[in-house]
C-alpha cells in the first residue's frame, strides 16, 4: 500500500492542555474518508479561512485529525460514480472539504461524487484553483445582480477586500464585462496592482459609524466580504434599484441598518453562498467562469507555490500580506502514477 504525503490539522495534549496544530504526516488509502471517487490531487489553493484551519486557529474543522483545504483539483485515479473515468480532470470546492472530510492538501483524495465537477473546457487545473471557491462566490453574486437589473450603464460597482481572493476577483470580472469598478482596501500599497487587474478607483478602507440612513446613492452594485458597519454604510450609498451582494462577514456578523434602503430606493440585499450552492447552479456558474466570466488577469492575481510551502503561505495570509490567490502544487502535473 502506497504511502502518499498530506498537510493534517490535529488534536494534540500537552500539559493537560488541549490545542490545535498543522504538520505535515504521512498517510495511506485507509486513512481517507468514504467517498465514490479517488482523485490524484494535482494542486489546491489556499484561502485565509484554510490558513486559520491549517494552524489551529479556526473552530471550523469539526472533525479531527482533517486534511485541510477546501479546495482541490486533480485526475481519477478511480471511481464509483458512473460520471467519471480513470484519467478524467477534476475539480472540487468546498462542501465539507477541510471541515469534517479530508480536503485538498494531500496527494489523495477519496471525495462523494456529488462535490466533484469535471474541469471546465477552457481552463486548466491551476486555473480551477486560481479561481477556486472565492471565485464561484463572486461569479455568483455577479450572475444574481445581473438577473436582478444590474448591467455597466446603471453606475460604478464597489467591491471590498479588494486585495484578496474574492475581491481581485470580482474586481478581474466586473471589469471584463465593462463595469466601472471602485475598489476598497486596506493595503495603501496596492493601488497601482489593483489599477493593472481592472479597477477604476482604489479608496481607502476607514472605517467610520454609520451617520445617516441614506446617503447620496453611488454604487449601482456591491460586492461586500466585510459585512458589519461597511456594510451598513454601503448600503446607505447604493444608488435607487441597486444590487448588494453579501459573501462574507471579515469586518463582523451585525448589521445595523435601517429599511429605508430597501423601501425607499428598492435596493436589493443578495445572500452568496457558493459553499453548498447545488449541484446544477455549480455546473452553470462554473461553465461561465471558463467562459464568458474567465477573469482575464489570472496570472497576475495568482501565485504558485509548492507544497513544503505551505506553512509560510499560512503565515503571510494571517497577516494580512497576502494579495490575490495562491496555489499550491500538491504533484507535479506530469507524474503519472496513478493508485496509492
Ligand atoms: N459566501 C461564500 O460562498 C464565500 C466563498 C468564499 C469566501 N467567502 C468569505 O469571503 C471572505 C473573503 O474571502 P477571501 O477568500 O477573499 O479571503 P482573503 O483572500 O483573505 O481576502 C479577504 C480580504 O478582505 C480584507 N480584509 C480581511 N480582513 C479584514 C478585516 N478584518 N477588516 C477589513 N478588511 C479585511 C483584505 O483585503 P484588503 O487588504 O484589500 O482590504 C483581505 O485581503 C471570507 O470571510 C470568506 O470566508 C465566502
Amino acid at each position: 500500500m502506497k504511502i502518499f504525503r498530506a498537510f493534517r490539522v490535529e488534536e494534540t495534549r500537552q500539559a493537560g492542555k488541549t490545542s490545535r496544530v498543522g504538520r505535515f504526516v504521512s498517510m495511506d488509502e485507509t486513512m481517507l474518508d468514504a467517498g465514490d471517487v479517488l482523485i490524484r490531487v494535482i494542486c489546491a489553493a489556499v484561502s485565509h479561512r484554510d490558513a486559520l484551519a491549517a494552524t489551529g486557529q479556526a473552530a471550523s474543522v469539526r472533525r479531527l485529525p482533517c486534511v485541510v483545504g477546501t479546495d482541490l483539483a486533480g485526475i481519477v485515479v478511480s471511481s464509483a460514480a458512473p460520471r467519471f473515468r480513470p484519467g478524467d480532470q477534476v475539480i472540487a470546492t468546498s462542501h465539507e472539504l477541510g471541515v469534517s472530510h479530508h480536503g485538498g492538501y494531500a496527494e489523495y483524495a477519496l471525495v462523494p461524487g456529488g462535490w466533484v465537477l469535471p474541469l471546465p473546457a477552457g481552463l486548466s487545473l491551476e486555473e480551477a484553483m486560481a479561481i477556486g471557491s472565492p471565485g464561484l462566490a463572486a461569479a455568483l453574486a455577479i450572475t444574481r445582480m445581473e438577473a436582478g437589473g444590474l448591467k455597466p450603464e446603471n453606475g460604478p460597482v464597489m467591491v471590498t477586500g479588494a486585495t484578496g481572493g474574492v475581491g481581485s476577483l470580482a474586481v478581474d470580472m466586473l471589469a471584463g464585462r465593462g463595469y466601472e469598478v471602485a475598489a476598497l482596501t486596506r493595503k495603501a500599497g496596492r493601488e497601482d496592482w489593483l489599477k493593472s487587474i481592472g479597477a477604476a478607483s482604489v479608496l481607502p478602507f476607514a472605517p467610520e459609524p454609520v451617520r445617516h440612513a441614506l446617503d447620496k446613492g453611488r454604487w449601482a452594485g456591491v460586492v461586500d466580504v466585510l459585512g458589519g458597519d461597511v456594510l451598513s454604510g454601503l448600503l446607505a450609498s447604493t444608488k435607487p434599484n441597486g444590487m448588494v451582494a453579501s459573501i462574507g462577514m471579515l469586518s463582523g456578523t451585525v448589521l445595523n441598518t435601517t429599511l429605508m434602503p430597501f423601501v425607499l430606493r428598492g435596493v436589493s440585499i443578495l445572500g452568496i453562498d457558493s459553499v453548498y450552492a447545488g449541484f446544477s447552479v455549480r455546473e452553470k456558474v462554473w461553465e461561465r467562469l471558463s467562459g464568458d466570466l474567465k477573469p482575464r488577469h489570472l496570472q497576475r492575481i495568482s501565485q504558485k507555490v509548492g507544497f513544503d510551502a505551505l506553512p509560510d503561505v499560512f503565515e503571510k495570509l494571517i497577516a494580512a500580506l497576502a494579495c490575490g490567490r495562491t496555489v499550491v502544487q500538491i504533484a507535479p502535473a506530469g507524474d503519472t502514477e496513478d493508485s496509492p
